[in-house]
């Protein structure tokens, strides 16, 4: 294989599509040396790999995410480090019980998803439907009466985020700080390097993260209220989550949830600006607007790859993956394989996009995405009559450097110009 390809750096680029393409067609199991991770692009392959847990493990969720940040260990660092343990009182010989279930496998995976289910049941993803409208009105109206606006900062970022807040049954009092800390974590699963985010401020703002979290379920242990953490701590309702666990799932849910939502939306409307037809067939049938978020979700993933670890040599297409290599599904390029989907490289809201693996597949498919579908749909529907009056305007608009999910730092929208009118003779 002559050509290079880094799934760590080069899907960051304007358009990773075309090379997706080119390794689906001529290296179907790539060896990328520089991200040392074996790349699987064609839709069957990487379905094949999701199915398989007991050949491939989820520890890479953990191992090659946290791989991807240097860590230089200096005095300082030591420091900063016994200052958190300080400040949120967490036992670290705990620690290498813990983590996220994201890189759990069975059995342990379905003990922990068993429990977090019960707070993303149908019944409480309806009873967040009303809060999800009203929040989508008011920064809906907050934002179109605006000559120009950036549909992330002042749309697409406060809505998860505020709702995954009240979901979470935090007093408004505190939102502005767990706003602030949401941002710290959002930076840790960003890629860039430890040393530059400690200098931001970022072990002091999780550190309060934990301790909140911390105080909250103590609170609820002894209170449960109609929340989620309630839902997560109350013995009532069967096995519980410790201490731990609930800190590493509040952070799992700010990382997995957040940026994620953001993003769908804006691939969506971008999506859309690029296709007005589009934009028409949804005002005439508004009932299209979930199918079209399914082909949002498709044709630009918001999470592009998610990662596994080989317990055994494997062959996959012709090549053999060692045992203990890690591996990239490539869900945003399974999602494009013209093996799998007619005219991949076609948005179309009208598409059967039944089997696109944009929220994953299997034991880890994703816990949030119903409420995934319904903030977006909630958004499109809110947004879609605007899209006939905005362009995108002004300034650039960069792609968002993150190693997993696929998006833009900035979607400025402008009111079209009303084409002069002719005066009369
Ligand atoms: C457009 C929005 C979203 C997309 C594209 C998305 C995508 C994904 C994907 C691909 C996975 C599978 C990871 C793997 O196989 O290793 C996943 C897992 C997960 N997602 Fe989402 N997600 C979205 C929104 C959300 C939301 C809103 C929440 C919660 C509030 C959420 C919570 C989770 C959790 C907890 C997992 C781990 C599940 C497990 O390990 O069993 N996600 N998501």
């Amino acid at each position: 294989m002559s050509f290079r390809f880094d799934p760590l750096s080069d899907s960051i680029c304007e358009d990773p599509y075309p090379l997706y393409r080119q390794l689906r067609d001529e290296a179907p199991v790539h060896w990328s040396p520089e991200a040392r991770l074996y790349c699987i692009s064609r839709y069957d392959d990487v379905l094949a790999t999701l199915k398989d847990t007991e050949t491939f493990s989820s520890a890479a969720m953990l191992t090659v995410l946290t791989r991807a940040i240097e860590v230089p260990i200096t005095p300082r660092h030591v420091l900063m480090l016994l200052r958190f343990l300080l400040k949120t009182r967490l036992n670290p010989l705990r620690f290498p019980k813990a983590g996220s279930m994201i890189s759990f496998d069975p059995p342990r995976h379905e003990v922990v998803r068993k429990i977090v289910s019960r707070g993303f049941t149908p019944r409480s993803v309806a009873a967040w439907q009303p809060r999800v409208q009203s929040l989508v009105d008011e920064l809906i109206a907050g934002i179109a009466d605006q000559p120009r606006f950036d549909l992330v900062e002042e749309f697409a970022v406060p809505l998860p985020t505020t709702l995954i807040a009240e979901v979470l049954g935090i007093e408004p009092e505190r939102r502005n700080d767990f706003k602030r800390w949401t941002n710290a974590l959002l930076g840790l699963a960003s890629g860039k390097p430890i040393a530059v985010l400690i200098d931001s401020g970022l072990t002091e703002s999780i550190g309060e993260l934990y301790a909140f979290i911390r105080e909250q379920v103590r609170e609820r242990r002894g209170r449960p209220q109609d929340d989620l953490i309630s839902i997560l701590v109350d013995p009532k309702l069967g096995e519980v989550l410790d201490e731990v666990d609930v800190i590493q799932f509040v952070c799992l849910l700010l990382v997995a949830g957040n940026e994620t939502t953001t993003n769908l939306i804006g691939n969506a409307v971008c999506a859309l600006l690029d296709r007005p037809d589009q934009v028409e067939l949804a005002l005439g049938e508004p009932a299209c607007i979930p199918n079209l978020v399914e082909e949002a979700v498709r044709f630009d993933s918001p999470v592009q790859m998610v990662f596994r670890t080989a317990t055994r040599d494997v062959e996959v297409a012709g090549t053999t993956i060692p045992r203990g290599a890690e591996v990239a599904c490539m869900l945003a390029s399974a999602n494009r394989d013209e093996r799998q989907f007619e005219n991949p490289d076609v948005f179309d809201a009208t598409r059967d996009t039944t089997g696109h693996l944009g929220f994953g597949f299997g034991v880890h498919f994703c816990l949030g995405a119903s409420l995934a579908r319904l903030e977006a749909g909630t958004a499109l529907a809110g947004l879609i009559p605007m899209l006939q009056s905005f362009e995108r305007s002004g300034r650039a608009s960069e792609p968002l450097n993150s190693i997993l999910v696929r998006g833009r730092t900035l979607i400025e929208l402008s009111a079209k110009k009303s084409e002069p009118v002719a005066p009369s003779p």
